[in-house]
């Protein structure tokens, strides 16, 4: 048995990795955050016209890797302090005598990130950050930076030895990462196209070694 990560801040928030067990009944609200970045026009893989059911379709699709424990999400809850659901090592269900634990109801996901353990054989040291989002009214409470504490050290815990990312150049994410520590490398000009499909919009490189 091993308790699931869990991350206390100052701020009231509690930051954790989703439980496979958990997931799909938070598919709703990752769903709402995602939308609201593309809403936003924020460069994040999707164009608009960008429904629910398209944001949905997204986190569906990453079920079965988050069960195989190949993209762990990191979510970020008001801390109601509850206790934590403890998972079976391996399993990936609540144990028994947690059964009618609160915590094991869909919890309002303040924020989220995505760390993808790249898998090929060249790779195993290499963790990647996906889909940080923190909500629109929740942010500069520091709760990014505890997704990605959170995502550093299940990556350590993991083997992985060095974490890179890539974000819009010129957003508040970009001077977020650089105010954190994380390395810039360089800059793709016109690498994507805006979520409005009316301009390019450039992207930065980052690292971090662990
Ligand atoms: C980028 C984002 C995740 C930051 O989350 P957040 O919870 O607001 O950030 P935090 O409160 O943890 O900030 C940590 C530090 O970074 C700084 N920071 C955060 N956003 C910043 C910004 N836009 N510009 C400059 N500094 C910023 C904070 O001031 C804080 O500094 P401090 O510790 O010295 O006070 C959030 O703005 C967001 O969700 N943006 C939209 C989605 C997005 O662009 N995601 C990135 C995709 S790669």
């Amino acid at each position: 048995m091993c308790p699931s990560s869990r991350y206390n801040g100052a701020n009231g928030v509690i930051v954790r990795v989703c439980p496979p067990s958990l997931y799909r009944s938070i598919v709703p609200q990752l769903a709402v955050l995602l939308k609201s970045c593309i809403d936003s026009n924020i460069t994040m893989n999707f164009l608009q016209p960008f429904s629910l059911e398209d944001a949905s379709e997204f986190w569906l699709a990453a079920e079965e890797r988050v069960i195989q424990g190949k993209e762990l999400v990191m979510i970020a809850q008001e801390d109601t302090k509850e206790p934590v659901t403890e998972i079976i090592e391996g399993s990936g269900e609540p144990s028994n005598d947690m059964t009618h634990d609160p915590s094991t109801q869909p919890p309002v996901v303040l924020g989220c990130v995505i760390l993808y353990l790249a898998q090929t054989p060249n790779a195993k040291h290499r963790g990647e950050v996906g889909k940080l989002i923190v909500h629109q009214e929740h942010r500069k409470r520091k709760i990014g930076k505890m997704l990605l504490d959170c995502l550093e050290d299940e990556a350590r815990k993991d083997g992985r030895t060095i974490i890179i990312l890539d974000t819009q150049t010129g957003s508040g994410a970009e001077k977020f990462y650089e105010h954190i520590g994380y390395c810039k490398v360089g800059v793709i000009p016109d690498a994507s196209l805006a979520p409005d499909g009316k301009r390019y919009t450039s992207c930065t490189f980052f690292y971090k070694k662990l």
